[in-house]
């Protein structure tokens, strides 16, 4: 077995976005795309000499090619040993996990997450650092830098790896071991959540419909929910994951969750509805008859933590990404306990988790976590609803009355713009940074601006600053608007409109959110001409 040295030039365009580099597969299987990709990464991390690394993947298409460029890469550059899903699958948090937990230097998470698949999706390709969470900026900058001024790179000449079997292998010296991707995760919720109370709630009849969208979480959640937890057969559905995900969009929202949200709102919906995204870390959260936002999500879990083993004792302290909506920071500020606002991205969630700032964190894009993983967790976010569910006795319906009763609701909406014209939608950001100074004090559309800026993050842990985070807008009465350009998109722009309006009257608690934000959309047009300059009448996508 030999080590080939092939030389290679720069690829254009490397640069990881906010979850890793994320490109069209087609682009990723590109001539030597990859394999650039993965040398600069072991450059930027300062080599992979005598390191042990982690390698999973949400199962979509190449992810099965890539994983074995990655192991050939690897042992070519020295690595010391990989710990690889069967058949390359982890789901992102039981990637995270299995870092922490084997004391890994790092990890490969080869997934583009809730993006479509196939050859004519997206993939890509996401390096984790030792605490289990997605590398921070310093760390990507320096891979960036390297994509710069790659020359060659190394690899193995072999024959493909088994990753089939469970069991260890070498590879020019490098261990290869190949686990199971659901029992270290298994065993970790075993230990946060009461698994014998959610064991008797699913006994006394309560059913659930957890739609896997043909994605990663299908073994895990089929392992814990139905195997393990004794929710009725069937209770997962489109649980078999499929390198195209069915040629569905892996994204747990109502639009792209539809199945589950009819299901859900048909006249004999189960008690409880959930789904996660293509790699696992997302999560969407229904009862029967009610959607609940992410945001809510977030704060709900953050008010019901202490009914929870792992968090029975309290909440060190909660952190959201800024355009999240503020209803957590109404329960951090009745529980006493920081609230945290950082830029859209888990990674920065990071030092807070390390440094028990926070415990619990969350965002708008439907992720949820803890400080048990440094990933958001789709399926941790289910199973705590579920445990709340159980210990309380009660519906997601009223759980959700009772909080907004208690903190007030925050109606909130996200409308994104698609496919935009990047050249477009860059300068009606850029046109609207400058007039900031000039709004506070003005009236948009009948809304007087109290405070308008672009929001930039000083890390209390580590003192880093990251700029140029997305304009924010608020408004007299508890209105806010946030607009940002996606980090995340592989055609054009999508232009993230975050919308959000406080209402504390009893009397008000359950509208319709694009009716009761009726007046904070029309700001957010009157304020940035979106229609004119997007050339769109209306978002792609509204959540
Ligand atoms: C990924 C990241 C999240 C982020 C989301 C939206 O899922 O892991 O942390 O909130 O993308 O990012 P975007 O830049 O597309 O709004
Ligand atoms: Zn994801």
């Amino acid at each position: 077995m030999t080590i080939l040295t092939i030389s290679t030039k720069l690829i254009e365009g490397q640069k990881p976005g906010t979850s890793g580099l994320r490109k069209k597969t087609q682009v990723f299987m590109g001539p030597h795309y990859l394999e650039n990709y993965l040398q600069a990464t072991w450059e930027g991390i300062g080599g992979v000499v005598g390191k042990t690394l982690v390698l999973g993947g949400d199962g979509r298409y190449f992810n099965d090619r890539a994983a074995q460029v990655m192991l050939r890469m690897a042992a070519a550059s020295g690595a010391k040993k990989v710990i690889v899903g069967q058949n390359a699958l982890l789901s992102t948090p039981a990637a995270s996990n299995l870092i922490r937990k084997r004391r890994a230097d790092g990890g490969i998470i080869l997934s583009a997450s809730h993006n479509p698949g196939g050859a004519d999706g997206d993939f890509g390709v996401k390096y984790n650092v030792a605490n289990g969470g997605p590398a921070p900026e310093g760390v990507t900058e320096k891979i960036f830098a390297a994509t710069r001024t790659i020359t060659e790179y190394k690899i193995a000449e072999t024959q493909d790896i088994d990753l089939g079997t469970i069991g260890t292998s070498q590879l020019l010296g490098m261990e290869i071991e190949v686990v199971d991707p659901v029992s270290d995760y298994q065993e970790l919720m075993e230990q946060l959540f009461d698994f014998p109370a959610i064991k008797a709630l699913f006994a006394s009849g309560f059913r659930v419909s957890f739609d896997a969208m043909h994605a990663i979480t299908g073994p895990y959640a089929t392992a814990i929910l139905e195997n393990t937890l004794g929710a009725a057969p069937g209770s997962v559905v489109n649980a078999i994951p499929l390198p195209d995900f069915g040629e569905g969009h892996p994204d747990p929202n109502p639009i792209w969750a539809k199945e589950l949200m009819d299901t859900m709102f048909a006249d004999d919906a189960p008690d409880f509805g959930a789904a996660s995204d293509g790699d696992g870390d997302r999560n969407m959260i229904v009862g029967r008859g009610i959607y609940v936002t992410p945001s809510d999500s977030l704060a709900a879990i953050a008010a019901n933590a202490t009914h929870v083993k792992a968090y029975a004792s309290g909440l060190k302290g909660v952190a959201r990404s800024m355009p999240t909506s503020r209803a957590l920071d109404r329960v951090a500020e009745s529980l006493g306990i920081d609230c945290y606002e950082t830029p859209t991205g888990w990674k920065f969630f990071g030092n807070l988790l390390d440094a028990g700032r926070a415990t619990i964190c969350g965002e708008e894009s439907a992720g949820t976590g803890s400080d048990h993983v440094r990933e958001k967790d789709g399926l941790w976010a289910v199973l705590f609803w579920i445990n709340v569910l159980a210990v309380r006795k009660i519906s997601v319906a009223d759980l959700m009355a009772e909080h907004w009763k208690t903190f007030g609701r925050n109606y909130y909406s996200r409308h994104d713009y698609e496919a935009v014209d990047s050249a477009a939608a860059q300068k009606l950001v850029d046109d609207l940074r400058v007039r900031l100074p000039d709004l506070p004090g003005t009236d948009i559309a009948g809304l007087t601006v109290e405070a308008a800026d672009e929001f930039a993050y000083d890390d209390p842990v580590d003192g880093s600053r990251s700029e140029g985070q997305g304009l924010r807008f608020t408004f007299d009465g508890g209105g806010r608007i946030v607009l940002r350009l996606s980090g995340t998109g592989t055609e054009g722009a999508t232009l993230r409109v975050y919308l959000e309006r406080v209402e504390t009257d009893p009397a008000k608690m359950h509208d319709d959110p694009q009716e009761a934000l009726a007046s904070i959309i029309a700001a957010a047009e009157a304020l940035a001409g979106i229609k004119d300059r997007t050339g769109r009448n209306a978002p792609d996508v509204i959540t």
